[in-house]
């Protein structure tokens, strides 16, 4: 059976990965990407697959049209028109840095965006006559578990939720939603959690993007606080081949953690940038590019430790990451080396001022 998927935020960086890996692993399948092209969507993203004839693209907000019962919103009109059984939801504000300096952005989206989605795809579930075909895939973040200890055992999916940011509290309440919605009407949903991602096409304000530019650029590499944070990297592509094998056979109603059991502290990890860049780019503007390490104020509420178990999912659906974090590395650094024609058109005066905004705290 072909499958009709609506992706939201397939314009951002785990979407667009995402409809990367969807329209050539299931060439027959229709993948409508909706992204409302904030800062973080950006078309290119999408340069691979526009000549797919089976793709397409609408430039709108998740949250567009919804004015209570009887209304018929934008989300409405695409999932009838295009006889969608899947969503693949991942449009949000993500990053956390944002949500300390304005988070009203993440209570729209998060919660209100995907409250809309639930209610526009619970209607249109509700009239099918096989509603064992449809699922909406709900992709969150390890975030909403709060912050571990260095003895603490790592986020399992029965970690009770204590999220600490703005970002991670509106991520939180959407998943409550999403759980809600299985509970009270049975509407098949699964939520994923999933680790910090890394790889190709990542909006350089993450920590991993920005470290390889500002490394090319011969700009500070800034670390907050004392930079031994802990986060577990997660390849992107293999998050998407999880995301594959989630859709195909994960069970409605259950959550599933994704994680790529490489726990590294921030320290470490831009050492291991720089070090990557010192081998692979020549000329760099200052080499070796450690010198360029900075510690700056550390981010207000900085959760220290982020670990993933992810076990449920290799045990009940064979999934586990594909590639070290050495490998991992290695291949992001070589992309954005070949690929300064996607990432200098995005340090543009919007970004210049946020980051201004961001580090002079
Ligand atoms: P991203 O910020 O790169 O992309 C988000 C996309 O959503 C952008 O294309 C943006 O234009 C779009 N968008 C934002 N608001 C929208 C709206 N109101 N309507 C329509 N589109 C909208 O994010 P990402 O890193 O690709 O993350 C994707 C999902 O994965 C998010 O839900 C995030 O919470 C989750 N997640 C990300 C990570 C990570 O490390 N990047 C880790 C765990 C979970
Ligand atoms: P980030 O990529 O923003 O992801 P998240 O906050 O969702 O984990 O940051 C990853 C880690 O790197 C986090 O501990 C904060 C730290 N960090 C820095 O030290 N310097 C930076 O400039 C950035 C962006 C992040």
């Amino acid at each position: 059976m072909s499958r009709r998927l609506l992706v939201t935020g397939g314009a951002g960086f785990i979407g667009a990965n995402f409809v990367h890996h969807w329209c050539r692993v299931y060439p027959n399948d229709r993948v409508v990407v909706l992204d409302a092209l904030t800062y973080a969507g950006n078309l290119p993203n999408l340069k691979l697959v526009q000549e797919y004839e089976n793709f397409g693209f609408v430039q709108g907000d998740i949250c567009d049209g919804y004015a209570g019962q009887g209304q018929r919103t934008l989300v409405d009109k695409i999932l009838g028109a295009e006889n969608i059984d899947t969503i693949a939801h991942f449009a949000a504000e993500s990053h956390v840095d944002r949500s300390i300096l304005a988070p009203g952005a993440f209570v729209q989206t998060n919660v209100v965006g995907t409250f809309t989605l639930l209610e526009s795809f619970r209607q249109h579930w509700e009239t099918k006559a096989q509603p064992e075909n449809y699922l909406f895939l709900h992709v969150s973040t390890d975030e909403v578990y709060g912050s571990l200890s260095p003895d603490d055992p790592a986020f399992s999916e029965t970690t009770a939720y204590s999220p600490n940011s703005p970002y991670s509290a509106s991520k939180a309440g959407s998943d409550h939603l999403v759980r809600a919605y299985y509970h009270t009407y049975k509407l098949p949903t699964i939520i994923t959690n999933c680790s910090n991602n890394y790889g190709a096409f990542q909006f350089p304000e993450k920590l991993i993007p920005l470290m390889c530019i500002n490394i090319l650029m011969g700009k500070p590499l800034p670390v907050y606080g004392d930079g031994k944070n802990v986060r577990d990297w997660l390849y992107v592509n293999d998050h998407c081949q999880a995301l594959d094998v989630v859709i195909h056979q994960g069970k409605p109603g259950e959550n599933y953690n994704i994680g790529g059991n490489n726990e590294v502290e921030n320290i470490s990890l831009v050492k291991t940038l720089c070090q990557i860049m010192d081998e692979l780019a020549p000329d760099l503007p200052v080499s070796p590019a450690e010198k360029l390490i900075t510690f700056v104020k550390d981010r207000p509420g900085h959760d220290r430790r982020y670990a993933i178990n992810a076990n449920k999912l290799k045990t009940e659906l064979g999934w586990s990451p594909s590639v070290t974090i050495t490998e991992g590395l290695r291949l992001t650094v070589q992309w954005y080396l070949e690929n300064s024609d996607w990432w200098k058109p995005l340090l543009s005066e919007e970004y210049q001022a946020y980051y201004r905004q961001n580090y002079s705290q």
